[in-house]
């Protein structure tokens, strides 16, 4: 009968400690088609990306939204455990974070009003009303370039702020780009392009094991074809 007790003890113990059957995920659902807003429910690329590494890692995927710039310093906080964000694994945040294996590739694109003729590309930009996110890689390139920028704190206010003429140029991702010029025929893409960019899962440098554990996941998204299933649900 003790040994009995003494077993059950132990596995309750153990589940207390070690079960914690979660993983928090931090993201900003401002991102389409990656993350973003659907009748109040988060939707995206990188949403059934979670939980599908959830589903081979054996733990329930809970994801939290904030801002983009908060991810980093939640992570490091414990917060939540992984962003997955469209996150670009910049030298930079390498300093501060260890990135997975990369899952998508990018570059910056520069939005434009339909009728804009004079700007072709980044050089272009000089002496023009530019916008980018706050903490964005566009953010980081247009800095680097040395041009004044407008900052927003959601891909839509940029391009809501190009719509009616505030701004010249939003520098952007390509992909969340393509996706507001699907959406508004006004709007097109400069001809220049950025250099490529990887999207990452962003992982505590701690945490050797679940950065392993994520790696492996994604691993077998690839080559069990769930991952091209995501890739055409959401980009084809
Ligand atoms: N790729 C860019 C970066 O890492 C933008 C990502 C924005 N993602 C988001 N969920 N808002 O800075």
């Amino acid at each position: 009968m003790k040994k009995i007790l003494l077993v059950i003890l132990s596995v309750v113990l153990f589940t207390v400690s070690f079960g914690s059957n979660k993983v928090y995920v931090g993201t900003n659902a401002e991102f389409p088609p990656f993350e973003y807003l659907e009748k109040g429910e988060m939707v995206g690329f990188d949403v059934d990306l979670a939980k599908e590494i959830g589903k081979i890692m054996g733990k329930e995927i809970v994801m939290k939204d904030m801002a983009f710039d908060g991810l980093i310093p939640a992570l490091q906080t414990k917060k939540v455990d992984l962003i997955i964000a469209g996150m670009t694994a910049t030298e930079d945040r390498k300093k501060t974070v260890n990135f997975s294996d990369p899952y998508y590739s990018a570059n910056q694109v520069i939005v434009l009003n339909e009728e804009n003729t004079d700007i072709k590309g980044f050089e272009d930009l000089k002496g023009k009303k530019i916008g980018v996110m706050l903490g964005f890689t566009g953010d980081f390139v247009i800095t680097e370039m040395g041009y004044p920028s407008e900052k927003f704190n959601a891909a839509f206010a940029g391009i809501m702020a190009l719509q009616s003429k505030k701004i010249d140029a939003v520098v952007l991702d390509s992909e969340t780009a393509n996706n507001y010029i699907k959406k508004n025929d006004n709007l097109k893409l400069a001809e220049g392009k950025g250099e490529a960019e990887d999207y990452a899962i962003a992982i505590r440098k701690a945490d050797k094991e679940l950065l392993e554990e994520v790696n492996s996941a994604i691993e077998e998204l690839k080559e069990n074809g769930k991952f091209e299933e995501l890739l055409t649900k959401y980009f084809k």
